[in-house]
Parts: structure tokens; sequence; C-alpha cells
């Protein structure tokens, strides 16, 4: 079976991309593989976790080029010489233009701290998300695996876990416990679903 070639975007911590590697290697991520990681700084300990597992990266910084064409050139460079077929957005701080995006359709997923049409869109990321559940007062919130269009988190969803606010609960508190709880399950389970997808409609060609 040839795998789904992934490639992840990263600009941080990286832990969606370490729940990736290790469905990997339990064998839960079985038709897809990651075979390249680019990075938007080169302080991303996401780095770290692919040099570990011998994942070639890639660091391409938005303020080394010109114009966000330029660099998405460079991004796009990459991803031709390395074949990938799909894109996971794990954390990944760059804005991509529509021009990029849609020359992926459904070939980019990203994953989003909240149960989207909830606490989304413009503005909505990192602690912020979490600080704006928090102060809406209610009371589940979750993660939301979804493909990425021209629409800022407007994408068709393809999981959603819930997960439930405690009353001591901080935006850094949740921030962990929806991480945890919602998503390293289902980011994992999505790049499956859909790597499954793209290799059998890759062999009934
Ligand atoms: C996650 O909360 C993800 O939902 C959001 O950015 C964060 C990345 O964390 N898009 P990490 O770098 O995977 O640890």
């Amino acid at each position: 079976m040839e795998k789904t070639r992934i490639a992840v975007f990263v600009s941080g911590g990286g832990t969606n991309l370490q729940a990736l590697i290790d469905a990997q290697i339990s064998g839960l991520l079985s038709h897809g593989q990651i075979v390249l990681v680019i990075s938007s700084s080169p302080e991303a300990f996401a780095l770290q976790r692919a040099y570990k597992n011998d994942i070639p990266c890639e660091v391409v910084s938005k303020k080394e080029y010109t114009s966000q064409e330029s660099f998405e050139e460079r991004i796009l460079q990459s991803l031709d010489e390395n074949a990938i077929d799909l894109i996971v957005l794990a954390g990944f701080m760059s804005i991509l233009s529509e021009s990029f995006t849609s020359r992926f359709p459904k070939r980019i997923i990203n994953v989003h701290p909240s149960l989207i049409p909830s606490f989304c869109g413009k503005g909505y990321y990192g602690l912020r998300v979490h600080q704006a559940v928090l102060a809406a007062g209610v009371k589940i919130t979750g993660a939301t695996v979804h493909f990425v269009n021209e629409i800022p988190d407007g994408g068709e969803i393809i999981m959603q876990k819930a997960v439930a606010v405690r009353g001591s609960d901080t935006p850094e508190k949740l921030q962990k416990r929806v991480m945890k709880q919602a998503e390293w399950q289902i980011l994992p389970r999505s790049v499956e679903m859909v790597c499954k997808e793209m290799v059998r409609s890759r062999t009934k060609k």
C-alpha cells in the first residue's frame, strides 16, 4: 500500500504533532506517513519532536519573505519536492491565503480548540478561545477537526469532541484539558480517516 504522504505545519509546542507521531508508532495512523514538518519558527519545540523521530523539518519563517506570495511559494516548493498529499495544520500560526488553500481542496486539515461554530474565526486562537469560553459561561466546550478552506475555521467538519467546563477552570487549565481529552484524541483519528479514504480512492483509479 502506498501511504498518504503527510506534511505537518507547526509553530509552537507541537503536542498535536506528538499525538500524530504516537499514533504512527502505535499503528493507529496506518494509512498515512508524516514525511515532513514545516515550522514557521526556528524556536518551535515541535522541531525537537520531529528530530527525535527522524522526520525531516524545514523552517519557513514569514518575516524572511517580502510578501505572502513568496512565503507561500517557498512552502509550495517544499510540498512539491516531498510529493505531499495532505497538509495538517497543528498549531500553525501563520495565515495561509485563499490562493494557497484553494490549491488543496479537502487536502488541508486543521484542529481548533472549540466546538465550531462557537468561539472560532478571526481572533480566536490559543488561550483567547478558552478565555472567551469562560467569559460566556458555557458548560461544554471541546475541539473540532475540519478541512481548511478560504473561511477561517469555516471548512467542512470532520470530527468533534466535547469537554466539560469546570467551575474552577482557568483558561490555562481548560486549554490543557481540551488538548488532552479532545485534540490529541480526534486529530490522529481524523487524519487516519482522511488518509484511508485517500488511499482507497487512489487504488480505485
Ligand atoms: C492547539 O490548541 C491547537 O488547537 C491550536 O494551536 C494549539 C497548538 O498546540 N490550533 P501544539 O503546538 O500542538 O501543542
